[in-house]
């Protein structure tokens, strides 16, 4: 926690002068982010509610860091240039809503308010829609990246007032990541909601990658029985090609940590997952919209059965498993497994951009899809070489129904086809549980199916509630009931 070189010595401050922001909530996104706004010139005041951790945080800066304590809410209010700008990193939920009111008495009409933490879209549309009865501006703000992005540059999301974004794109810009051709992963997303819904939306990716991976690791280890280092090695090596991801990266690291007696360090972390509901959140709008969000959401459920800890241990008693290894080519089979986690990652995002397409309807957003991806190239934890072929996707017709329209992603997902389905076969076979892989598969030859066997739903249905149906050989939007347990006569329900 520490100012970078480049501003712990140089330009002296004038400690007279009015911060330009505050930081309210010095945890560990609030701390670096004021961190990463002083390296970049601005006057910072930050503010806890426990005193005690602001005195911690700033007791440690050296005098010129440009970052200011303040202890009272007057003060801080006191302390800041006009429009005054409150940044706050506060936890989601009714702590945003009461820091906001312990905020109001201390600022003017003009003032803004921006949330960077997780909040829910539906809590940022309404605050930007009370505030704005106040005459406070409001940004909903995703920000991704955890601690090492706040502090070094994270993907910034923000959405809610389209008028006050101006008064802070400069320094959100400049502390953002910035991608390879140098540009910031920060722009305009949209109204209301809109930059905390494509937040979520990352974060329902976010599990639906962590899964994936995750799935695997568990063919590699147990479908394939190859040893820890091997795996490692693996993951690293596909971290230089299509599969390139800071998830990607980070798991082949992982995988190489081990304890004194040689066995890995994850094989003694516990195999329950935690969740703090950004995903169970994107799962629960999908069903809201009616977007077949499948992979996410099992990626939801898998963390769900993972938490289900003790039940599984007395389960696998009673039920037997066990994973009967490869006899096959398992060089053959470790390309197969590949294929399946890249062309499902494929389906994830599909699904990710189809909410959100889904999402901009309902909401009457205007989402750019290609921006979003390059909002996330860097400083995001999706963040990964994928996401420019998104964008050249969208580049080459924005109007596409799904990315599995483009020819790119169609061609990808048919070169992968045969190891897609020999790698989910392995699985089927060893009793290696794939749902977001499987999901992923049933999904896709789904979503290519002219036909599929809802006729049959419809007619049971109608058997058994009356609730009608279409004919494919008569008029669309014509309704049928047929007399299932009566003289099988058909009748239109229509008036
Ligand atoms: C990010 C992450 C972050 C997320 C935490 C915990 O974009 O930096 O998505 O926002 O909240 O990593 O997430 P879960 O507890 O839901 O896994």
């Amino acid at each position: 926690e520490t100012l970078s070189a480049s501003r712990a010595t140089n330009q002296q401050r004038d400690t007279t002068m009015p911060s330009d922001i505050a930081v309210y909530g010095l945890g560990v996104m609030g701390r670096n982010i004021a961190l990463n706004m002083a390296d970049h010139g601005l006057t910072v005041s930050v503010f806890n509610r426990t005193a005690s951790t602001t005195e911690d945080f700033v007791a440690d800066l050296p005098p010129d860091s440009g970052i200011r304590a303040s202890y009272d809410l007057a003060d801080l209010a006191a302390s800041l240039t006009r429009p005054r700008v409150v940044f706050l990193m506060a936890k989601a939920g009714q702590v945003v809503d009461r820091v906001i009111e312990g905020l109001l008495p201390h600022l003017e009409p003009g003032d803004l308010i921006i949330d960077g933490g997780n909040s829910h879209f539906r809590d940022s549309q309404r605050r930007y829609e009370d505030l704005r009865q106040r005459g406070v501006r409001f940004l909903g703000m995703g920000i991704s990246g955890g601690e090492e992005g706040a502090r070094h540059g994270p993907s910034i999301m923000p959405g809610g007032d389209p008028e006050a974004w101006p008064l802070v794109r400069g320094m959100f810009r400049d502390i953002a990541a910035k991608a390879e051709d140098g540009e910031p992963c920060c722009r305009w997303v949209g109204e209301g909601g809109a930059g905390h819904y494509v937040k979520m939306i990352h974060n329902g990716i976010e599990y639906g990658d962590m899964q994936l991976i995750a799935e695997a690791w568990q063919l590699m280890r147990s479908g394939l029985d190859m040893p820890a280092a091997e795996v490692a090695e693996t993951f690293g090596h596909w971290n230089q090609g299509v599969l390139s991801s800071y998830l990607i990266e980070i798991t082949a690291e992982i995988l190489q940590v081990t304890e004194p007696d040689g066995s890995l360090r994850v094989d003694h972390i516990r195999d329950a997952a935690g969740q703090k509901g950004t995903g169970r959140w994107t799962a629960i709008d999908a069903l809201e919209l009616g977007v077949p969000l499948t992979l996410i959401s099992e990626a939801v459920f898998a963390r769900v059965l993972s938490s289900m800890k003790e039940e599984r241990v007395a389960a696998a008693e009673r039920l037997g498993g066990g994973t009967p290894t490869y006899q096959g080519d398992k060089a053959l089979m470790l390309d197969a497994i590949h294929d399946a986690l890249y062309a499902a990652k494929i389906i994830s995002y599909t699904q990710g951009f189809l909410q959100m397409r889904m999402a901009a309807a309902e909401h009457g957003w205007q989402l750019a899809y290609g921006e979003i991806a390059l909002l996330w190239r860097a400083g995001c934890i999706i963040r990964s070489r994928f996401l420019d072929d998104i964008k050249q996707a969208f580049d080459r017709d924005a109007g596409i129904p799904s990315l599995l329209f483009d020819d790119f992603f169609a061609s990808a997902l048919r070169s992968a086809d045969k190891g897609w389905r020999d790698a989910v076969s392995l699985g089927v076979q060893a009793g290696i549980p794939l749902p977001a892989m499987a999901a992923a598969l049933s999904f896709y030859d789904g979503y290519r199916s002219a036909v599929v066997p809802a006729n049959l739903l419809q007619a049971q249905r109608d058997y058994f509630g009356a609730h009608s149906y279409e004919r494919t050989d008569r008029d669309a939007g014509a309704h049928w009931h047929t007399r299932w347990t009566g003289d099988l006569g058909e009748e239109s329900v229509d008036d």
